[in-house]
């Protein structure tokens, strides 16, 4: 239970960021809420543990029925958890770069910490892609589908990704992707039960895995990188860099001398697939086509303007 309201609170927190400033909740869950916090207050388990966020809300303030399916895009991660684990040394053995992302792919799929938080039959997921690529996109953690097939982006917002990457003119093969996250962080299930959506990573979890994010970027070397959503953006610029995305989101950054395009993660289209949202991200991917000297068409340049 604890988790369960840990989680919660991370999401009001994230919608908070977001300008979220009421969200919807049905009577009788507001009622489950307001005896289970009686339960505690009663049992003096009412201070919050140690790695809980702060109430983002009033105590009267709904919670949301249960943590949204897709709930990446708008703000950062909480940082909340201190790390638990000390984040990798990763040395990369000389070679070529298919040996060098070898030996890395196998040091992560082999990392006890990574491994501690698959459940049964779920997979570490590593980046996927051409090692040659001018340009690497970077996502928040995996997902349902990607913990069992050990790929990044292969469920729907990874097929949106794949459009988009498409309509840049290039195949998602000949781009590298990655993500900040190489374990889909956890939610609490029934025994035994499949997790039901996703819970954006702690800065513990994140701190963890960026190394082997570093590696990979070490690794390719690509000339531009594009950061997807604000977890992303939080991963490479720094926690503390931002507090909404929509501060950084559109503009050129640097992340180790290679500059860096943050935009929206693709859930946020697939939340609300409006043209005017997918014209922001596409503007942004307007912006690398340019600075990679991409050939963009006048079709191109006029996608999802609404008419
Ligand atoms: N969203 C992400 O950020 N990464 C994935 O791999 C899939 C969905």
């Amino acid at each position: 239970m604890r988790a369960s309201l840990q989680a919660i609170t991370e999401e009001l927190r994230r919608l908070k960021l977001a300008g979220v400033t009421s969200v919807p909740v049905a009577d009788e869950t507001l009622e489950r809420l307001r005896r289970v916090v009686g339960r505690r207050a009663a049992a003096g388990a009412v201070e919050r543990p140690a790695a809980a966020p702060a109430p983002v809300v009033a105590p009267a303030t709904p919670a949301p029925e249960r943590i949204r399916e897709a709930t990446r895009s708008g703000s950062p991660a909480a940082p909340s958890a201190a790390p638990s684990w000390t984040p990798p040394a990763v040395h990369l053995p000389p070679g070529s770069k298919a040996e060098r992302w070898a030996a890395l792919k196998a040091m992560v799929e082999g990392d006890p910490v990574c491994r501690s938080h698959l459940r049964p039959g779920k997979r570490v997921v590593v980046g996927v892609g051409s090692l040659d690529s001018a340009l690497m996109f970077v996502g928040e953690a995996p997902g349902a589908e990607e913990e069992i097939q050990g790929e990044p982006f292969v469920g729907p917002a990874g097929q949106l990704l794949t459009r988009m990457i498409v309509a840049m003119g290039v195949a998602r093969e000949e781009v590298y992707i990655g993500n900040i996250m190489n374990w889909r962080p956890g939610l609490p299930t029934a025994e035994g039960g499949e997790q039901v959506g996703n819970r954006p990573p702690t800065a513990g979890e994140m701190a963890y895995c960026l190394p082997f994010l570093r590696a990979q970027v070490e690794v390719v070397a690509p000339r531009f990188l594009v950061a997807l959503g604000a977890t992303a953006a939080q991963g490479l610029l720094g926690a503390g860099a931002f507090k909404t995305l929509g501060e950084v989101r559109g503009r050129w950054h640097d992340f180790g001398g290679i500059p860096l395009m943050v935009t929206y993660h693709p859930s946020y289209i697939l939340r609300e697939p409006t043209p005017r949202r997918k014209r922001l991200i596409w503007e942004d991917l307007l912006q690398v086509m340019e600075r990679a000297g991409l050939p963009i068409s006048e079709r191109q340049r006029g996608y999802f303007l609404e008419r």
